[in-house]
């Protein structure tokens, strides 16, 4: 295994109150006491929007950041009932946060909408986790690699700050199914995408790439194997905080 940093991160999506920071404090507490395996990673815990002031009031970690995991194209405040700016969001705490997820693209949310955030989030100093990932539909008509394409294509310009944007796979299929991709075919894929940043970016350093989908503690070893992979998104083995160290541990066992 390579000494490359590497990023364990979590999306609570639509969970979660002020009592859910004992998940964090006992996350928190594995990384105090196993120096060596944090050194080697980074934790990041994307919050509903509620949490993320009061947490980031509560929590004193060098090994936890925090993040949020949506916000409104619109760049600072405006007349969009129910919705969040990341400048509000960076202001109570976040320093990351997710774009693209599937399940916002599922709600409308377009693959421009999503570069206007990721231009916006960026100006606002927050690190970019940018989703991609195909649906089951696509990936049965052999269209995994043309949407993979067109996803970064047209959500990322040339221009966009690679050192802060991380790309997630997460193939559609895979989220919350406890289905996840053959190894060699993720394998290409992985390559695929770093080859379409490479093209995209040419000489600057190349955004980070991640695995998310159905991650859990029994399948992480499986990715260990697959060396290119930055780190991973993981959805709902993160809102314990057993299965989520138990995550870390068995990919550095
Ligand atoms: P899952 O979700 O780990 O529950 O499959 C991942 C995600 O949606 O980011």
């Amino acid at each position: 295994m390579t000494n490359k940093l590497k990023y364990f991160i979590g999306n609570w999506k639509m969970f979660g109150d002020f009592s859910s920071i004992k998940i964090i404090y006992q996350l928190n507490k594995f990384c105090i006491s196993h120096i060596k395996i944090s050194k080697k990673n980074k934790i990041i815990i994307c919050l509903p929007s509620t949490l993320i002031a009061h947490f980031k009031q509560k929590l004193k970690s060098k090994f936890i950041s925090l993040g949020a995991q949506n916000c409104h194209h619109y760049p600072d405040s405006g007349s969009f009932t129910g919705s969040v700016s990341a400048a509000m969001l960076k202001n109570v705490g976040a320093e990351y946060i997710i774009l693209g997820h599937s399940e916002n693209r599922a709600e409308g949310e377009t693959n421009k909408i999503i570069k206007e955030k990721i231009k916006i989030s960026l100006s606002k100093n927050l690190n970019i986790i940018f989703c991609i990932g195909e649906t089951a539909n696509e990936k049965k008509y052999n269209k995994t690699f043309s949407i993979l394409r067109k996803q970064i294509n047209e959500c990322i310009a040339k221009n966009f700050n690679t050192k802060k944007i991380m790309i997630a796979y997460e193939p559609v299929w895979s989220i919350g199914s406890n289905k996840i991709p053959k190894s060699d075919e993720l394998s290409l894929i992985i390559n695929f995408i770093n080859k379409q940043l490479k093209k995209t970016f040419k000489n600057k350093i190349k955004p980070k790439v991640l695995y998310g989908g159905s991650v859990n503690s029994k399948n992480i070893k499986k990715f260990q194997l697959i060396e290119q992979i930055d780190g991973f998104l993981i959805g709902s083995a993160s809102r314990s905080s057993k299965n989520f160290i138990d995550i870390i541990k068995n990919y550095y066992k």
